[in-house]
């Protein structure tokens, strides 16, 4: 079997948790390969929320195996914190025993934490990740293969805390770091860690070459993409096809299926332009019914109307065999839906996002109309879902209104839905194939 990737095709929270879990019980690894605890990843068994920053989120399907790729940040307090809540409700500790940690990973200490807390431009998520993939850039950074080298090593620690302090000195910042405080910290991550550190990119092609299935999942989303996003409004990794692969350690042969995550609709957390971006009582009600608030920080989503612009960006830079649209229970209850299908910026129509974060504001959406469909109790959705896939009937159990805006958002993008969420719940999900 080949690897799957999975990516946000917005600007995140699409719901790449809970289609990973549902895949995932046809996989026996998923590896994340870039982003770190920025990340919140939302499962929904039943009564029971999880919520994951760092942990796949295929954890949830016992036969998987786990990995943290080599293109990923981690904070590992954050990591023992999620582990520890993880055997609190199952009695697991996977580490070693099916979760890796690459050697090549980059650790957030606290200086980056710290240097982090100043931001006030982008509206990050505070916990570190920006300074931690600025240190990997600059060749200073620390990974978890290297932490038994530098183990007891005074003059390293030395020069790391004289840099450390210099940096946030100079940032303005009143937090300093101690050579007692990283040495006991790198003494902590080495007695936590050393027995899941490993080669995991080796891991996952040995895994491919014997047939298994690999699950790449995504975190963020192609508009946060350091690249390819809306700069400087975006996070500081590759959220993109093109890493998927060499964040995780394999090469893009071994891929064969790319699913883009969309919602009905658009939202973003932090700053930056969104041009279709509404708060209006449409946007209300996408906020509200949509639960619109970030499972990592807990800020209220932005909402918007969906982007085909935005979309389109994220099609050519990802080539998505399919899409995953989420959340089309959300719009139920909306009399019309608006889809914005260029921009009009300085008195033109525009069809491609532009790469300055100025002309992004200044474009103003192109938008059709739809008509609405019914609201529905979340139980009910769930109910056509399970009908849905237990006939084999497909999407062609939604009302009209709601097959004909699916039918219109696929022609926009020009690629096919794989699957339709209903609801946050594993099975509310509709197979289109
Ligand atoms: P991720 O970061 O892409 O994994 O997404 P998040 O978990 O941060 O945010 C998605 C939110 O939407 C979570 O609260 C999910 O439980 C929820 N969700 C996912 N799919 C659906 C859906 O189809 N309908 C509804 N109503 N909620 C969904
Ligand atoms: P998941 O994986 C939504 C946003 C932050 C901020 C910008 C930079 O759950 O979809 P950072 O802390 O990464 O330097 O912040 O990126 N951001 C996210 N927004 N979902 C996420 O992850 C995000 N991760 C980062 O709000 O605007
Ligand atoms: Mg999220």
């Amino acid at each position: 079997m080949p690897a799957t990737v999975i990516l946000g095709a917005q600007w995140g929270d699409e719901g790449k948790g809970k289609l990973v879990d549902r895949l995932a019980e046809q996989a026996t690894w998923v590896a994340r390969f870039q982003g770190g605890n920025n990340a919140g990843h939302t499962v929904v068994l039943g009564d029971q929320v999880l919520k994951f920053h760092l942990l796949p989120s295929g954890i949830t399907r016992k036969e998987c195996h786990l990995v943290l790729g080599d293109g990923m940040v981690i904070d590992p307090w954050v990591l023992d914190k999620e582990l520890s809540d993880w055997k609190e409700s199952t009695g697991e500790d996977p580490r070693g025993d099916r979760l890796y940690v690459s050697e090549r990973a980059h650790i957030i200490l606290p200086y980056h934490r710290y240097m982090d807390g100043l931001d006030t431009k982008i509206g990050t998520t505070g916990r570190g990740i920006g300074p931690t993939y600025a240190d990997k850039v600059n060749r200073v950074g620390l990974r978890f293969g290297d932490v038994a080298e530098v183990l007891g090593d005074e003059a390293w620690t030395k020069a790391s805390v004289d840099r450390m302090n210099a940096s946030l000195e100079a940032a303005g910042s009143s937090e300093r770091v101690s050579t007692d405080g990283l040495a006991s910290d790198i003494a902590w991550i080495h007695e936590n860690y050393a027995m899941c550190i490993g080669n995991t990119g080796l891991m996952l092609d040995n895994a491919l070459k014997l047939g298994e299935h690999v699950i790449l999942e995504g975190a963020q989303g192609t508009l946060l993409d350091i690249d390819q996003g809306t700069f400087p409004f975006v996070t500081s990794s590759i959220t993109s096809r093109g890493n998927a692969t060499h964040g995780a350690g394999i090469h893009p042969g071994h891929v064969q299926d790319v699913i883009g995550i969309t919602k009905a609709y658009i939202t973003r957390v932090g700053h930056g332009a969104m041009p279709t971006e509404v708060e209006d009582e449409a946007g209300v009600h996408m906020g509200t019914v949509g639960k619109e608030f970030g499972t990592t920080t807990g800020r209220k989503r932005r909402c918007g109307w969906f982007d085909a612009v935005v979309m389109r960006q994220a099609q050519r830079i990802n080539g998505f065999t399919g899409l995953a649209l989420t959340k089309l229970d959300v719009l139920g209850g909306l009399e019309e839906l608006k889809i914005c299908v260029a921009y009009e910026l300085d008195g033109k129509e525009i069809t491609e996002l532009p790469s300055t974060a100025s002309a992004l504001a200044r474009c103003k959406p192109v938008y059709i109309s739809m008509p609405g469909f019914p609201e529905l109790p979340l139980s009910e959705w769930l109910a056509m879902a399970v009908h849905a896939n237990e006939s084999g009937k497909g999407i062609s159990v939604l009302p009209a209104a709601a097959q004909q805006y699916v039918a219109k958002l696929e022609a926009l993008v020009g690629v096919p839905c794989t699957s339709i969420g209903v609801g946050p719940d594993r099975d509310a999900t509709i197979d289109c194939v």
